[in-house]
């Protein structure tokens, strides 16, 4: 028997690139536990958020540990759904070789392992972007053919939808926010 609600699970990871965006939506969310990578963690700071504040909002698991001990709560039904968003090319480069050798990496081979959807906003979603820089400068970067190659790759996987932009990204999200509550009154 479950004893709580099943949450979401949200990592963030440490790429610039809409992690405003995606910090900011996610904060007005209710029932989630955020995971940072070691890079978001720094990042995030970059761009001008605290770790005390967030952490009024919800819990934060901080990466620190070898096994990535947090994995086990997808084993015990705790998520519905695991969000990775933004996601930098790294992240994305690992999870399509199967690699899970850190918090955010373990975290979406054990969502894949135990069924649970998981919902993926890649970082490079085009050859060309604009993105921010911290402290709010506008600057052009272009995904190489690897990083386009690892957001194709990562489409195919099994349990995984990937979104191209944060209002598909909130958009899926809310969607899934809905069936979940749907399915837990039936
Ligand atoms: C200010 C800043 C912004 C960054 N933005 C990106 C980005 O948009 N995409 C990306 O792939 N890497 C970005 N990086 C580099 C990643 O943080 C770095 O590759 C890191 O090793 C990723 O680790 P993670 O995948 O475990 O989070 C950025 C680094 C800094 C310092």
């Amino acid at each position: 028997m479950l004893m709580n609600k099943p949450r979401l699970a949200w990592a963030l990871t440490g790429s610039g690139h809409y992690i405003e965006e995606c910090l900011n939506f996610l904060l007005t969310l209710d029932d989630v536990d955020l995971y940072l990578s070691q890079a978001a963690e720094e990042v995030i700071k970059m761009y001008g958020f605290t770790l005390n504040d967030i952490r009024q909002k919800m819990p934060v698991y901080r990466d620190k540990a070898a096994s990535s001990p947090p994995v086990g709560h997808f084993y015990k039904g705790y998520y519905h759904t695991f969000v990775m968003a933004p996601a930098t090319s790294n992240t994305i480069a690992k999870c399509v070789l199967g690699i899970s050798d850190s918090l955010v990496t373990n975290l979406y081979s054990q969502a894949g392992k135990c069924r649970v959807p998981s919902i993926v906003y890649p970082c490079d979603i085009a050859p060309e972007m604009e993105t921010t820089a911290p402290g709010g400068k506008k600057v052009m970067v272009y995904p190489r053919k690897i990083d386009l190659e690892g957001t194709e790759k990562i489409t195919a996987f099994e349990y995984t939808s990937v979104v191209k932009s944060v209002d598909e990204l909130i958009k899926t999200v809310a969607d899934r926010l809905v069936f979940v509550a749907k399915e837990s009154v039936t």
